[in-house]
């Protein structure tokens, strides 16, 4: 195993007693040139009433004692929101005691501390100020006096609340209900079988995401045999990025291998000649990007080439802008603050309770929807205007693919066939009307699902001499055909 990047893997080969900067090269060969330091009184001063947790070396400074060693670690976490959690809270005006227990260092969000009530509400003590390291890794004393592999405090990838269960323990309740949106959504749902799959856990279990997205270093649940689902740990590093709220990636890049939800939602767009029955399985990315369907051989566009504003450098937060938004929800006659939705139910035209607050109801009719991200995003001119839009698409996108369904049913069944080895026009047709039929496809790109539709109505016909009927006219399609 090698991790030429990694601090630790330094810290194995070199020590360097801060004090007096000698340099002690352990297992007789440096491999690496970085310098960790290693005070020998990281633990002085420690207050025994804390349960082994040590907080801050220096406070002023916000160096944690995990940080004389962790180098690249305490970097990143410095330029997170956790390291000033303190100072947000007394300069918020309104600080007391009730407030203290997340924005400090103690048993929260942890699951090796015995109990909450340690770090700073055992002792009050300033080192404890933030959310520090411990407060993921839990009570650090027993690993700094013995700093090894084997007595690493590990983390929790978990995202639950209660005692020692992560996240949760401070991302909750109706200021910040993170883990409670969350918790509704698909993200947060193992499906059992893709779990037990190593070629579906990439996409749908925290471990195998974490390992696809290149993740080293050892966590309490990493070779658990229960899988977890997408926690917050999967999209969010704890540990800080340069990207908007420690992402792990972008959302804002197009390009699908830099993308947080791209990396995910991607699987098949197009079809697979190999597996001629199936249909689309998360194309949300192709769509956006252009690239999703069967293209008939006569389409006179080229795959790419239709990219829908909401697509493009016009839309910069790309799925995040509808699927991830965060407002107030106020009472509407005394304007008093009911509960701040986070966008972590991650849908995109919500169902409101009768308080407006968001929920994961899917029945509730298009004119009660929250079309707000469209709005928000200063994209669209009005809600209304919004709604509009994605009623009249819905409409043209369903009268052609209900056409195509009609004249995919007089296609002969061999044509449908999975053993001749070949993708059939009456196969690559069936998989765009699939497609059209997905939640949001009307949405993710109208354009090319229009072409991807006329094309197929048109091919259906010169292939099996199967003319379109009812409200969709061959000229029309001829006509409004993309080009
Ligand atoms: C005195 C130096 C030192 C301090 C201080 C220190 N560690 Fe470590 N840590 C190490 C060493 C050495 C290893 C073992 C590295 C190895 O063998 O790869 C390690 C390993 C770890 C690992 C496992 C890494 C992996 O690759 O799985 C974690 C997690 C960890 N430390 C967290 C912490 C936390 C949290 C703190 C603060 C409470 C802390 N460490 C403080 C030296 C230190
Ligand atoms: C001990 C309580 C606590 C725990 C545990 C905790 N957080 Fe936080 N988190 C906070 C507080 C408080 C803030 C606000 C900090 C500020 O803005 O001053 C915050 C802020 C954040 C932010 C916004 C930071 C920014 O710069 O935009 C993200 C993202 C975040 N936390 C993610 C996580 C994730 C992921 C976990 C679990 C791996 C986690 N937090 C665990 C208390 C906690
Ligand atoms: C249950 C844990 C918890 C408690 C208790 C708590 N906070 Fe926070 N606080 C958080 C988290 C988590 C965030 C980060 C939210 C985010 O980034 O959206 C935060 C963020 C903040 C912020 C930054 C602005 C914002 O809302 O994002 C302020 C100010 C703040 N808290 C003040 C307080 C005050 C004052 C109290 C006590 C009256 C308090 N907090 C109690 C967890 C808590
Ligand atoms: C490249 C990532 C990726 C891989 C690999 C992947 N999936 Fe998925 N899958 C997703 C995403 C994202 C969704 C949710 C998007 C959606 O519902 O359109 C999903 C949805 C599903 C669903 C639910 C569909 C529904 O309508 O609720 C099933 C079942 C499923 N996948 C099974 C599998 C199986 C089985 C495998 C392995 C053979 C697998 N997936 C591999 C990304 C992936
Ligand atoms: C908000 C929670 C949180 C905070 C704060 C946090 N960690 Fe972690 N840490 C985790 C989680 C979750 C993992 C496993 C996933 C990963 O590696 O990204 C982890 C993994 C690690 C690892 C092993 C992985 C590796 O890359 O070597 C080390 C070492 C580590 N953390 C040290 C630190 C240090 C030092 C700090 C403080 C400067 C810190 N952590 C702050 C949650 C946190
Ligand atoms: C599927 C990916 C994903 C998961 C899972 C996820 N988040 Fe987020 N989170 C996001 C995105 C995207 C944003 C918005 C980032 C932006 O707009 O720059 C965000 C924003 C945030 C913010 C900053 C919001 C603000 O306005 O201050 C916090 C805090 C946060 N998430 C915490 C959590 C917590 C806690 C969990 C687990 C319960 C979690 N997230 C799970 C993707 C995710
Ligand atoms: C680590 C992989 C992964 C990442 C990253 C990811 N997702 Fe997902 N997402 C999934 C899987 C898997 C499912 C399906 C879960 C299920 O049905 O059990 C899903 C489900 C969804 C759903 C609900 C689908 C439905 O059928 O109801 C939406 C909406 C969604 N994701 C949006 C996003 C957005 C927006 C982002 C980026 C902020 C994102 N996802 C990032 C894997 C991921
Ligand atoms: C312009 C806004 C917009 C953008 C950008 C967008 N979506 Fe959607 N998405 C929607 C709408 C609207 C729906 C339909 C929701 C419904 O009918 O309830 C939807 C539906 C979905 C669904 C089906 C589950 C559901 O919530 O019904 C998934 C999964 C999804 N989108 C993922 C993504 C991903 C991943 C991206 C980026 C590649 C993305 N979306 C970009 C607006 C958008």
């Amino acid at each position: 195993m090698v991790r030429p990047s990694s601090t630790v893997s330094a810290l194995r080969l070199t020590a360097v007693l801060g004090i007096l900067g000698v340099a002690l090269a352990a297992g007789g060969c440096v491999e690496s040139t970085k310098t960790v330091f290693k005070s020998p009184d990281l633990t002085a001063g420690v207050p025994t009433a804390a349960l082994g947790f040590i907080g801050y070396t220096d406070t002023a400074s916000h160096t944690t004692v995990c940080g004389n060693c962790h180098v690249d670690k305490q970097a990143r976490w410095a330029q997170s929101g956790h390291a000033h959690a303190w100072l947000t809270l007394v300069q918020s005006g309104s600080a007391q005691a009730a407030c203290e227990a997340c924005h400090t260092v103690n048993g929260r969000g942890n699951p090796l501390a015995d109990t909450l009530t340690a770090g700073f509400l055992s002792t009050r003590d300033a080192r404890y100020h933030d959310v520090q390291c411990e407060n993921c890794h839990g009570p650090g004393l027993k690993h700094v006096q013995s700093p090894t592999f084997a007595s690493a405090p590990l983390a929790t990838v978990n995202a639950g609340v209660g005692l020692g269960r992560g996240c949760g323990d401070c991302h909750n309740g109706v200021h910040h209900p993170f883990v409670d949106e969350w918790a509704q959504s698909p993200h947060a749902q193992v499906l059992a079988p893709p779990a037990g799959n190593v070629a579906c856990q990439g996409c749908h279990i925290a471990q195998g995401a974490l390992k696809q997205f290149n993740i080293q270093g050892r966590y309490l649940e990493q070779d658990s045999t229960r899988p977890l689902p997408i926690t917050c740990a999967v999209c969010h590093d704890p540990h800080g990025s340069t990207n908007t709220h420690q992402l792990r990636y972008s959302i804002s890049s197009s390009d699908p291998s830099q993308n947080l939800c791209m990396r995910c939602h991607n699987r098949r767009g197009g079809p697979d000649p190999t597996a001629s029955l199936s249909g689309p399985h998360a194309p949300q990315t192709a769509l956006l990007t252009g690239t999703a369907g069967w293209w008939p051989p006569n389409l006179p566009i080229d795959p790419g080439s239709i990219v829908a504003t909401h697509g493009s450098t016009a839309n910069p937060r790309m799925c995040a802008t509808c699927h991830v938004q965060s407002f107030a929800v106020t009472n509407p006659s005394t304007g008093a603050f009911v509960f701040q939705a986070t966008g972590h139910l991650f849908l995109a035209i919500p169902c409101p309770n009768a308080q407006g607050v968001p929920t994961t109801d899917t029945t509730c009719a298009v004119t009660q929807r929250l079309f707000t991200a469209c709005t928000a995003s200063g994209c669209h001119g009005s809600t209304d205007a919004a709604r509009s839009a994605f009623t009249t698409s819905t409409l043209r996108i369903q009268t052609l693919n209900n056409t195509l369904k009609a004249m995919l049913k007089k296609v002969p069944a061999t044509e449908f066939s999975t053993t001749d080895n070949r993708y059939s026009t009456a196969e690559g047709a069936q998989f765009n009307s699939k497609l059209a039929d997905m939640s949001g496809s009307v949405v993710h790109n109208p354009f090319l699902l229009e072409a991807l539709l006329t094309g197929s109505i048109a091919q259906v016909t010169k292939d099996y001499g199967i003319l379109p009927s009812g409200s969709v006219v061959l000229t029309n399609i001829m006509r409004t055909f993309p080009h």
